[in-house]
């Protein structure tokens, strides 16, 4: 037998949020809560399993794939799981006019594995305007954005994460 989706605690927890989200809908369209609703199981369990795909689609009254329609048109939303740090690094004009594109290469030499490859600890890739273009080159580690970046910086950030 599997295990469960949710320990008693994340049950609670997923239970309680969703209930309250729906407070904010009308009661014949719930399936309009479907950003949040999607917020909360990513929050509980770092991205979207199936069974959670499940739970969600049966609370706000609605099907499995159009929860899978929403949930992928978002980078934001993980419908495979990630990995535990995902590395969003822009490479859009201004942060390729300061060296994004060389820095990109540098992270994916130093943790062996190129942009949108996903191991047990990181998920790489490129994504578009983090909207930081000011003190570009930036990236995002999970949701903590990080500018102005260096090689040297770069190291240090990676140094933290365990
Ligand atoms: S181009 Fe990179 S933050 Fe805008």
């Amino acid at each position: 037998m599997s295990d469960p989706l949710f320990t008693s605690a994340e049950q609670k927890r997923f239970d309680e949020q969703i209930a309250e989200l729906l407070t904010h809908y009308p009661q014949d369209r719930k399936s309009a809560a479907m950003l949040p609703a999607l917020r909360v199981l990513q929050t509980l369990k770092g991205w979207l399993p199936p069974e959670g795909m499940k739970l969600v689609a049966e609370r706000l009254e609605t099907t499995v794939p159009h929860c899978y329609e929403v949930a992928t048109f978002y980078v934001m939303f993980h419908t495979e799981k990630p990995g535990k740090y995902v590395i969003d690094v822009c490479t859009n004009l201004s942060c390729a006019l300061r060296g994004a594109e060389g820095l990109l290469k540098y992270m994916e030499q130093k943790l062996g594995q190129t942009a949108g490859t996903r191991t047990e600890k990181y998920f790489l890739r490129e994504t578009e305007c983090l909207a930081s273009c000011g003190t570009a080159p930036c990236f995002q580690v999970n949701e903590d954005h990080h500018e102005n970046l260096t090689r040297e910086k770069v190291d240090r950030i990676l140094e933290k994460l365990t």
